[in-house]
């Protein structure tokens, strides 16, 4: 079991200078047990830290001891209560059963729980009660605090944590004994203890250290922590008593500390910490193969990566022939996660040769560097950093720790960038460590081979697509790209605002991508006569390009894989209009109308005339973004699904990306697509205004 302690603050935060070492947020700790399940004891304002990165979808257990506020003011701010695919168990005591109504109706929460976006169960608890809670146990008892108050024991296959809550010790015998009960057979206890006995306030609801000192020698407790600090104790004040502690320590042989914000306690064997690290690492690489996606891989492999690391920001950049392409950009002190998906087509290009950049000299030789600071790099290295991301971002990278994906053959795929490990506590870069360094260098390796075999695949469908493109040059790869992100965008949006779960949703924008890319496959089947004439067709003509749709098909294998069916709806179906005016083929059979219309073909059908409209055709002039968006609105109802039309406005600002990253090629300047220039910095800005940030159910801005 691993115990965080995420506020130890009592009665009121503070913000003073002279708090900060030992941290002023109150009441709050995260508990992760043997089977990784997370439970919450208490939501003080620590808990607003607590899962800074929550992952998409999860259950969370939050235990509140009592209704006092420096035990509840955090709540509001758990990230999980706003997130649609989140359950959150609380667990209150039977008094407070109405407190969820209350917070709402004085205005401390301006929603009531019902709205929340997250799921939230609620369960009363009494003292004797115990609760299974995944493998872990969860007892409640009864402390002495005014109004009442419940502490918790959690249990695990391997350790018995023990939390208080606010207690008070009163003076006598019965009172020290009723402590030691509490901490019986605990592996550790976190107590209340705001007081000392010369400053111990009667009544006031809370103990003096040295009463939990006496109880826990009588209980043979092996580990105790303090909390609760009174708010005006200082750090000098908190560091004398530490200090004092130690020295009882090796008098008594009990582990006895000042506990501190941010600080990560490991109970039961330190060996079975360590061993569980790979088996994580495992559990995600499996967890990964579900995804066909390159992109979605990538973004994966780059949070994951993060995650152990704690870097603040990473990209990935991808060989692509001898230049180095910027393939993903996390960075949390510029946007959220979810954000920085927008990066996914933001284009850096390197060249590897001729440049001397970090990831240009990772690439080149194959060699990892575990950079402490980039400004002070070693004398006589071969490569320098690069400050061009950060000048246009504002942004400081110091530590760096570059890996490079290598295939089989040992040729370099890619190099991932990690920057800044953050100091968990003080939010500050770090080094990385070579623990660290091993983590990081194993996920690169599994995931290399992951990567090969998505290559292989996706040069599958860049051979085909090349074949296609000999036929005519402006239906080749960067259309087919096109299409494919703005679907696989489209789609995503789509189903974000569905509440489709991110797991899913994950799976098919992959397939849908690569399936999209194949729309017109058929055309390669059609005359150049027809294909590139320069002006209108004729009626005939119309006629025998329709068939371009069942043609299509017909090259297709019958392949009964996912992509192959996707890939084949598509393909027939593009042409179909909302109104039913559309067409599967030359004649007048197979004609589809609303939600007849495969959906993977209805996204496609946006993706491809948006794609053909602001695009140079044989046969026609590139319209701008605004005219062909304008024209488009114009067809909700008519030619495109109204609801999915709904979703391409969550995506408009993506567009301008996705057109950066495929651009035409060998199309006079005065004839591309006009394209606004975004810099990084106003990415940055663009804030929650796309569907990342858009929630479906509450409109109101939650969180800070
Ligand atoms: P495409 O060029 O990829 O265009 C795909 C779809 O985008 C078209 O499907 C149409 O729905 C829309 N689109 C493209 N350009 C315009 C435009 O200027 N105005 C409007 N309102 N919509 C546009 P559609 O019409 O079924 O055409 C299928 C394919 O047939 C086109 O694929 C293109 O290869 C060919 N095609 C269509 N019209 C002409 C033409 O007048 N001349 C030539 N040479 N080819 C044409
Ligand atoms: C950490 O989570 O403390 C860093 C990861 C590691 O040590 O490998
Ligand atoms: C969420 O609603 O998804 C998290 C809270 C926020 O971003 O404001
Ligand atoms: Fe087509
Ligand atoms: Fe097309």
């Amino acid at each position: 079991m691993d115990v965080l302690l995420k506020g130890v603050r009592g009665n009121i935060p503070t913000a003073t200078l002279d708090t900060s070492l030992y941290g002023g947020n109150t009441a709050c700790l995260e508990v992760y047990t043997k089977d990784e399940t997370r439970i919450i004891l208490d939501a003080g304002t620590g808990l607003r830290d607590a899962w800074s990165n929550p992952p998409d979808s999860g259950e969370a257990h939050i235990f509140i001891t009592h209704g006092h506020v420096d035990h509840l003011a955090g709540l509001w701010f758990f990230k999980p209560l706003h997130m649609p695919h989140w359950t959150t168990n609380l667990y209150l005591p039977a008094w407070l059963d109405n407190l969820p109504d209350f917070l709402h109706r004085v205005g401390f929460f301006p929603v009531p729980f019902e709205q929340l976006q997250g799921r939230v169960v609620f369960h009363l608890v009494q003292a004797g009660d115990r609760l299974a809670v995944g493998r872990a146990a969860v007892e409640a008892f009864a402390v002495r605090h005014p109004g009442g108050g419940l502490g918790y024991r959690v249990r695990d296959d391997h350790s018995v944590l023990v939390y208080t809550g606010d207690h008070e010790i009163e003076p006598g015998e019965a009172a020290r004994n009723e402590a030691a009960e509490f901490l019986r057979g605990a592996d550790l206890a976190v107590v209340d203890a705001q007081y000392n006995l010369a400053d111990y306030r009667p009544g006031f609801g809370h103990a003096a250290w040295e009463d939990w000192l006496e109880a826990a020698a009588r209980a043979g407790l092996g580990r105790l922590v303090l909390t609760h600090h009174d708010p005006a104790r200082s750090d000098h004040e908190l560091e004398n008593l530490d200090r004092a502690l130690q020295e009882l320590k090796g008098q008594s042989g009990l582990d006895i500390q000042v506990g501190q914000e941010g600080q990560r306690l490991t109970l039961g064997a330190p060996k079975a910490a360590l061993r569980r690290r790979p088996d994580r690492l495992f559990q995600f690489l499996e967890e990964l193969s579900a995804y066909r996606d390159e992109r979605v891989v990538l973004d994966r492999i780059l949070a994951k990566a993060r995650e152990i690391t704690r870097a603040d920001a990473g990209t990935i950049f991808l060989v692509e022939g001898d230049d180095l392409v910027l393939a993903y950009f996390h960075n949390d002190s510029l946007f959220t996660v979810d954000e920085a998906h927008r990066h996914a087509y933001y284009s850096l290009r390197l060249p590897i040769a001729k440049n001397n950049s970090i990831v240009s000299f990772v690439a080149a030789t194959g060699q990892p560097l575990n950079l402490p600071d980039v400004r002070a790099l070693p004398a006589g290295a071969a490569y320098r950093f690069n400050d061009s991301l950060d000048r246009r971002t504002g942004y400081a990278t110091i530590s760096l720790l570059a890996l490079p994906f290598m295939d089989s053959g040992g040729r370099t795929l890619g190099v991932m960038q990690l920057v800044n490990s953050l100091d968990p506590l003080y939010r500050v870069p770090r080094p990385f460590s070579l623990d660290m360094e091993r983590c990081g260098r194993v996920l690169v390796r599994e995931v290399s081979g992951r990567l090969e075999r998505s290559a292989v695949e996706r040069n599958g469908i860049y051979g085909i697509l090349r074949m296609a493109a000999v036929h005519d040059p402006f239906e080749t790869c960067p259309h087919a790209e096109r299409v494919g992100a703005i679907a696989a965008e489209l789609y995503h949006a789509w189903a974000y605002r569905h509440g489709h779960p991110p797991d899913i949703v994950r799976h098919n924008k992959g397939g849908l991508r690569l399936a999209a890319m194949l729309h017109d496959i058929g055309k390669v089947g059609i005359s150049d006569l027809i294909l590139k004439k320069k002006g209108r067709l004729t009626p005939e003509e119309i006629t025998v390009m329709r068939d371009h749709t069942r043609l299509g098909v017909s090259i297709l294998s019958d392949d009964p894989g996912e992509i192959s069916a996707l890939a084949r709806d598509i393909v027939l179906h593009h042409h179909q209009r909302w109104d039913g005016q559309g067409y599967a083929g030359s004649g007048d059979e197979g004609r589809l109308a609303g939600e007849a219309i495969p959906l993977e073909a209805r996204i496609t059908a946006i993706a491809d005339v948006f794609d053909a409209l602001v695009s140079r055709r044989y046969y026609k002039k590139p319209w701008t973004f605004a005219a062909a968006l304008d024209y488009m609105r114009r067809e909700a109802g008519g030619h495109f699904d109204p609801d999915l039309m709904a979703s391409l406005e969550d995506i408009v600002e993506l567009l301008h990306f996705i057109y950066e990253r495929f651009p035409d090629k060998d199309i006079p300047a005065g004839e591309r697509p006009e394209i606004t220039r975004t810099r990084l910095k106003s990415i940055g800005e663009l804030g929650s205004a796309g569907y990342w940030g858009r929630r479906p159910k509450t409109p109101q801005k939650i969180l800070d």
